[in-house]
């Protein structure tokens, strides 16, 4: 039966309308226990929700929709293995790759042979063409091939290996390759392609011309099994492109490519951090998926925010959802969640092929505080939009400049605070506003937020903080009843893709384009 046509979420959609107008400072007012009710501790991490537009009833309503959903049955089948990815007949095993001594051996197997490769790398046993040390290395690919390793890299900053540079090339763009190698030297140069499939079309592209540029410089093939290893599922197109196989780090298709960051896909990191610090990574997810397995829902962090997701879009109307890390190296986690949020649960037919008959997945953006706070802050302060907001906040700075983490922590503060309560007209005549300024001085608050504080910033709590949103999107998958493991979304843009790129040649695409596209055309090749 469909979710939606449920008692429980018609008790949810009744319980919204009489809820809509409530101010979080009504709310705050008639509860003084509402921060300690709505506040979870958990494996050091802590979540503060108590600024989300809910109530005890709100919970309790949001539990049994899960329990109708049968979230508990999902994540048996989860656990168990089972092809949940049902329109690609897939296995969602990105557990097992953090299982530590649980894991499947095959999966021990190419940790054991990432650890050596990451040996010989920093300890200068493998050398390139000319004999000497690698000191660059360059991932290219793209999507979950790249935005989950680019995002831990930086987020792991403070534990980056010596001697050794970790640089990402994703774009078809030109730029993002010849900007990257104009700084580099073939000789000293490693790369890494990282493609799932090892099909796709920018990462092929940048891996001739990384390819091609090597050459330029060793001039023999040979010297590509000293720069070049691949990270694949797919040892036919390695093997074509020149990549010898003990140079191939594999993973499998019970591996979803956002979800992969814990596979060799995340050979960049461990390079990057060390392997040590890559296995402390993948215990901190493991943390993760303990908790989200066994603990009961009141105080299972990940259901919890995939509740207040679902709350806020379905029932509040909220279209958008700002993830904001007062942590400069947390910077790119906003795009890593966009990846991992977007083209999981940004569908509208559920897995029985049916109209969702609900809005689904928000549009996620965001940026590091206090950046945004001088960019988009204004909207959702005053703007009239609802924008529920996650606020990430570090306990301890990862580079504790003096003064300078009091400063960062006071502003992610008083951003929540503002967005809650606000700031009504009297209370602006009464802070000094001019009388004809006390219009644009009204903050009318009552933007929901969540606040999560991570003891510091290291590979453990990132693993962990990484796992909490895989959690969060894999119950959204269920609440809303869409397949979160495919992605069938991305498919046409690609075959159009292919169609175009020989007309913008001048050779046939095939049957003719509409007219904008025919016009675009033409104007583009006339270039
Ligand atoms: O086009 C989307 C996508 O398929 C993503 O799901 C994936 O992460 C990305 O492309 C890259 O795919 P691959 O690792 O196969 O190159």
């Amino acid at each position: 039966m469909s979710l939606v046509a449920s008692p429980a979420w018609q008790a949810l959609a009744a319980h919204a309308d009489a809820l809509r107008d409530r101010h979080l400072r009504q709310l705050f007012a008639e509860d003084g226990g509402r921060f300690e009710r709505f506040s979870r501790h958990q494996g050091g991490l802590f979540l503060d929700f108590s600024k989300q537009r809910i109530t005890a009833r709100t919970l309790a309503l949001l539990a049994d929709l899960a329990a109708a959903a049968d979230l508990d049955g999902w994540k048996a089948r989860l656990a168990a293995g089972e092809a949940i990815n049902h329109t690609e007949g897939r296995a969602v095993r990105h557990m097992a790759l953090r299982a530590g001594a649980a894991a499947p051996p095959e999966v021990g197997a190419v940790l054991a042979r990432l650890e050596a490769f990451c040996e010989a790398i920093h300890g200068g046993a493998w050398r390139g063409f000319s004999g000497e040390c690698i000191t660059d290395v360059v991932n290219i690919g793209i999507g979950g091939s790249d935005l989950g390793p680019r995002m831990a890299v930086k987020a792991l900053a403070a534990w980056q290996q010596p001697d050794l540079a970790v640089h990402f090339v994703a774009n078809v763009d030109g730029a993002d390759l010849a900007t990257t190698l104009a700084g580099l030297n073939p000789r000293t140069t490693l790369f890494i392609v990282a493609s799932k499939t090892f099909t796709t079309l920018e990462t092929m592209a940048n891996a001739g011309t990384a390819r091609n540029w090597l050459l330029a410089a060793a001039g023999e093939t040979g010297a590509v099994a000293r720069h070049f290893v691949a990270v694949s599922t797919n040892h036919a197109a390695t093997g074509a492109f020149g990549i010898a196989r003990e140079n191939v780090f594999e993973f499998w298709d019970w591996v979803g490519g956002r979800f992969s960051l814990w596979s060799a896909i995340g050979l960049p990191i461990a390079l990057a951090v060390g392997f040590r610090h890559f296995a402390q990574l993948l215990a901190g997810a493991r943390d993760m998926d303990d908790h989200f397995l066994s603990a009961p829902a009141g105080d299972n962090l990940p259901l919890i925010l995939a509740l207040l997701g679902l709350w806020n879009t379905s029932f509040l109307g909220a279209a958008s959802h700002a993830v904001l890390p007062y942590s400069q190296s947390l910077a790119l986690l906003p795009a890593h969640l966009q990846q991992l949020e977007m083209e999981s649960t940004g569908k509208q037919v559920d897995r029985a092929g049916q109209p969702a008959g609900t809005a689904t997945c928000p549009i996620v953006w965001g940026e590091a505080g206090t950046n945004g706070q001088h960019s988009f802050y204004q909207l959702i302060h005053q703007g009239g939009r609802l924008v529920p907001c996650d606020f990430i906040a570090l306990r301890e700075a990862d580079f504790p400049l003096p003064g300078h983490h009091p400063q960062l922590l006071a502003n992610c503060l008083a951003q929540s605070a503002a967005l809650a309560f606000g700031q009504t007209a009297d209370e602006a005549r009464a802070a000094g506003a001019a009388e004809p300024l006390v219009a644009y001085k009204v903050f009318p608050g009552n933007q929901p937020s969540t606040t999560l504080v991570l003891p510091r910033l290291t590979p453990f709590t990132l693993g962990q903080l990484v796992a909490l949103y895989e959690h969060k999107v894999f119950c959204l998958g269920v609440l809303w009843q869409v397949n979160a493991f495919d992605q069938w979304g991305v498919e046409l843009g690609k075959t159009l893709a292919g169609r175009l790129a020989p007309a913008l040649n001048g050779e046939s695409g095939g049957p003719g384009f509409d007219a904008s596209t025919e016009g675009l055309l033409a104007i583009l090749r006339s270039a």
